[in-house]
């Protein structure tokens, strides 16, 4: 096999797992989550989960990731480790693909709306319009076709590698993506009536924590924070020696709840200042957000840049999210990489088909409930993430142990990767096992 690439910078490695991190995520589901359970309370045990478990789980993959040097199911392979364990890379494969497949969905819808945006530049419509707008596109044919092209941008960058795909388009996107973020909540937090919004978001209000805000919180700390799935280890297996693992995960946890921070900073303002409902769920960006850019001094343009900044996000947390499988494909079952990248690709285009068309046609298609859409979302993230998270931490915690461990973070104070043991061993298992046994 050809020598194994690897990120040719810290910058760009650490960009590459920001950008996993940060997506829809923080951006669309951040937000409407918040906005449904309440606002602050719902942010206070948010970060409380990505401290406690967020960090070690992210610091767990690293160190799992950069030990083996490997694809996440060559990972245990070469680690000799037992099929309970080599478990965690089926995991992986599985889960990363249902990801991909229903998230280029919605990232699809992004294509649309960015598109809608600059060529229906300053036409104006009232909510109810927006609402039919909207359930008329993802009912349609329309919707697969975004799917698809979502993908294709994915093909097209993931088939030119780590370092000339993956680094490359990380290290433009994210500071790009920044830049927009900031320019976006300084005029949020001009908009009349702008303080409304800040209070929603930040005052205290410990009366409304309770168990299902709780379990809310941490299903999205793991879904934002892309863990749970080997995205991370696959990462870290191009990380090289000089990465310090534990700040870049502390850096990757800290970045990831500011973005997710700074867009409620983004929406609530203007949701509060237009006189809009917090808890529209869901369709908060696609409906609530066009109807109050319609009716602002250059709505407009925010709109496009709005969009713009959703697709970048989008796009770098879906090739993370292919790479899994990709360095699967092409390492242990040796493709060639285009090979790989177009198998996993494709396998996504006919799942995103279904999921797409679970809005309208397939919509009669359900299990308990559930479309197909659905039953993707809801199987990954609060089944088989999870249950990856959990194996996760064990794995690094009792099976690699204090020796590994200590080794890969050379230079951390002894206290502190005691007490990242004592999170990996213990804390991390129980409080994931809670959010499984909720989840189902
Ligand atoms: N973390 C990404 C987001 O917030 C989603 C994601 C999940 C990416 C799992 C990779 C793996 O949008």
């Amino acid at each position: 096999m050809s020598e194994r690439q690897q990120f040719t910078t810290r910058f760009g490695a650490v960009a590459a797992a920001v950008g996993s991190a940060v997506g829809l995520g923080n951006i669309w589901r951040f937000p409407y989550e918040a906005g449904v359970q309440g606002g602050s309370a719902f942010i206070l045990v948010y970060i409380l989960f990505v401290c406690i478990l967020g960090i070690p789980v992210i610091t767990a993959e690293f160190i799992i990731g950069r030990h083996s040097g490997c694809n996440v199911y060559g990972t245990f392979r070469r680690l000799k480790a037992s099929p309970l364990w080599r478990s965690i890379g089926f995991i992986s494969i599985l889960s990363s693909i249902m990801i991909l497949s229903f998230y280029s969905v919605v990232a699809g819808w992004t294509l649309k709306y960015l598109i809608n945006s600059i060529t229906h530049f300053g036409q104006h419509h009232s909510q109810a319009a927006l609402h039919e707008q909207f359930g008329g596109f993802i009912a349609s044919w329309q919707a697969v076709l975004y799917t698809l092209l979502v993908l294709l941008i994915n093909y097209l960058i993931l088939n030119r590698g780590v370092q000339k795909g993956i680094e490359r388009m990380s290290n433009i996107m994210m500071p790009l993506l920044f830049l927009l973020l900031i320019v976006f909540s300084i005029h949020s937090l001009t908009l009349p009536g702008a303080a409304q919004g800040i209070e929603f978001l930040f005052r205290p209000d410990f009366s409304a924590i309770n168990s299902n805000v709780m379990l809310a919180a941490m299903g999205q700390a793991f879904f934002s924070l892309s863990i749970g799935l080997g995205c991370l280890i696959t990462y870290s297996s191009y990380f090289s020696q000089r990465e310090r693992l534990l700040p870049s995960a502390v850096t990757i946890a800290g970045l990831d709840t500011l973005v997710a921070v700074l867009a409620g900073v983004i929406i609530f303002p203007a949701v509060f200042s237009f006189g809009e409902s917090p808890a529209a769920g869901p369709k908060l960006v696609f409906e609530v957000l066009p109807a109050i850019f319609g009716a602002m001094n250059g709505g407009a343009v925010w709109s496009i840049f709005f969009f713009a900044l959703l697709l970048l996000a989008s796009l770098t947390s879906t090739i993370s999210m292919g790479e899994i499988s990709i360095a699967f494909f092409a390492e242990e079952m040796h493709l060639k990489r285009k090979s790989a990248t177009a198998l996993v690709i494709g396998i996504c285009a006919l799942f995103g088909t279904l999921c797409a068309l679970s809005f309208g046609p397939l919509s009669a298609i359900t299990l308990g409930g559930k479309s197909i859409f659905d039953l993707f979302d809801f199987g990954s993230s609060n089944i088989l993430l999870p249950l990856g998270g959990i194996l996760i931490s064990l794995f690094a915690g009792w099976v690699l142990g204090r020796k590994v461990v200590s080794k890969e973070l050379s230079g951390v104070p002894r206290f502190v990767i005691s007490l990242l043991l004592i999170c990996l061993r213990f804390i991390a298992p129980v409080l994931i096992a809670l959010v499984f046994i909720s989840g189902l």
